[in-house]
């Protein structure tokens, strides 16, 4: 008898429908063969189906068993695919009766004692199938069977949905038709305890307003100056001026994390803004992503968070390079021989440098020992496209020890954080109908509209522009910056203040 189950494999994020098919036939000598493109994990299954099934009191047939999982040219990844083959195993054998739908849906690794353990990616199924319900031409509403270890992940209950915790649950709950509608609310993450606050720098002003700019319009920014000045003790305090993620994006950024098996059982959706902070010396996939099977790397982790790289010009040079790309587009596609894999990463750099080798160059207090030679190449590591990118680039220069002693502590960062999500508020409103959501993300036509400058403010800017040399994309990105310095004084127009601000953030990397 032949008999048709659907299940998912994930590529990338995204879930592709599968249809485990299962014929068991008397002819031939007894066997167990899956094929359809399966890894190793999936290949396995027939041995965790095989005991799940006796050890559940069931039969396991003694006959020729051949699963497909079609399509067939799509590579098979993982043991999600033990429920579905051995729910196809029951049917065709006779021992489960014929499901009532062919809207069943099913994914969960199973136990050789026939418990079923979590999958990765539940999230993303879950998103699809709600889609799937929500088109009126669909014939019948999907039905969820999914481990119940993986019940923090469902955020549309709207469906039918059957949450299981053994291959005996999940047979149960099939045959009495009974979906579960009542789910736990959904939780928020819960915060770790996190002391640093904007307070604790002392001085900076300049370094705390590019800041606060930057986090306003979501923009790219590098700090630059000598050996302990307080540049990564800046970076490391923006998480705490950043508000938390809108639904939609706790929902993109939750996905990535689901599809890796990285979202926290406790924890639920993803709440807060990444930060993720890579060594210098991670290689070009861990920062990507990919490998054999491929997983997402911390330019997708950070999605809609922080990427924050210290010490930038100590990562490899085709590193630094390789970020171009991502930058500007805010996804990342990660090609292989059978498939290619796209997730996104629409972060907010923050990189954090010395000016030369011994760290002294342009200081007030220590002399610099490096030639002339060594500090253009080590400056000429950050090439000129990255820096292209850079929006803001701040330079953190040495407090004045009278200040440090006071230790008078600074604006806390849960005002500067009530700012930012105002500003975040004016954005949302004015991109409420494009496809991208803060100032540092705009399109030139978008650009256009709302970076309109009165005619005094456009002649200054044209003359400094000019003198400055800027390129094309740094006269874009002085006009974005200027546009959040506006929006931070809630004003709808940008003023000449608003221009020369913008243009302070960017001297650096045009000299
Ligand atoms: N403005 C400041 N206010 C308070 N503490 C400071 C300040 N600047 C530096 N410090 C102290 O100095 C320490 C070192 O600072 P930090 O590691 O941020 O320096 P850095 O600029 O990143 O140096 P490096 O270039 O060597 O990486 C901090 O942990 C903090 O204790
Ligand atoms: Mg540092």
């Amino acid at each position: 008898m032949l008999v048709k189950v659907k299940s998912f494999a994930l590529q990338g994020l995204d879930p592709v429908p599968i249809d485990v098919e299962v014929d068991i036939t008397q002819r031939g000598l007894p066997s167990f063969s899956i094929v359809g493109l399966p890894d190793v994990a999936v290949q396995e299954s027939r041995e965790r189906v095989r005991s799940a099934l006796k050890n559940n009191g069931f039969q396991f047939p003694t006959h020729r068993i051949t699963v497909n999982l079609a399509p067939a040219d799509i590579k098979k990844e993982g043991a999600c695919f033990d429920l579905p083959i051995a729910i196809g195993i029951l049917v065709a054998s006779g021992q489960m009766p014929t499901l009532s739908s062919d809207a069943y849906y099913f994914v969960g690794e199973l136990s050789l004692d026939g418990s079923l353990r979590d999958v990765n990616g539940i999230l993303s199924m879950n998103c699809f199938l709600y889609s799937i319900s929500q088109n009126l031409e669909a014939k019948s509403s999907p039905i969820f069977c999914f481990p119940a270890e993986n019940i923090h992940e469902i955020v549309y209950s709207q469906l039918n949905l059957l949450p299981a915790s053994s291959l005996k649950e999940a047979i149960d709950s099939i045959q009495s038709e009974h979906y579960t509608s009542q789910l736990p609310p959904p939780q928020i993450a819960t915060e770790t305890e996190n002391n640093d606050d904007m307070k604790d720098i002392i001085g900076q002003d300049f370094a705390k307003r590019a800041i606060e700019v930057a986090a306003c319009g979501m923009h790219n920014l590098l700090f630059v100056g000598p050996p302990g000045t307080g540049k990564t003790m800046l970076a490391r305090r923006i998480p705490t001026i950043l508000p938390h993620l809108t639904f939609e994006e706790s929902i993109e950024v939750s996905r990535i994390y689901s599809s890796a098996g990285l979202l926290s059982k406790k924890g639920g959706l993803i709440q807060k803004r990444p930060f993720r902070a890579p060594h210098h010396s991670s290689s070009l996939s861990s920062l990507m992503g990919g490998g054999t099977k491929p997983k997402p790397g911390e330019i997708s982790y950070a999605h809609r968070g922080v990427l924050f790289l210290d010490e930038f010009p100590e990562f490899q040079r085709h590193v630094i390079h390789a970020l171009r790309q991502p930058l500007e587009d805010g996804f990342i596609t990660v090609s292989r021989v059978h498939s290619s894999v796209q997730w996104p990463s629409r972060f907010m750099l923050v990189a954090a440098m010395n000016p030369c080798p011994c760290g002294y160059y342009g200081d007030t207090q220590k002399n610099c020992s490096c030639t002339p030679s060594q500090i253009q190449k080590y400056q000429a590591k950050i090439q000129g496209p990255i820096l292209d990118r850079i929006d803001i680039v701040s330079e953190v220069l040495r407090v004045d020890p009278k200040k440090l002693l006071k230790m008078q502590s600074s604006e806390p960062s849960s005002d500067i954080r009530s700012r930012v999500q105002q500003c975040h508020e004016i954005q949302k409103e004015r991109y409420k109908e494009d496809c991208f959501h803060y100032n540092a993300e705009m399109d030139s036509s978008s650009l256009r509209k709302v970076c309109k400058l009165d005619s005094e403010t456009e002649m200054f800017f044209a003359e400094v522009s000019r003198k400055l040399s800027l390129s094309g994309r740094g006269h874009m990105k002085v006009l974005k910056v200027a546009r959040t310095i506006a929006d931070i004084r809630a004003s709808n127009t940008i003023q000449m203040d608003d221009i020369c601000e913008a243009l302070q953030y960017r001297l650096r990397t045009e000299d």
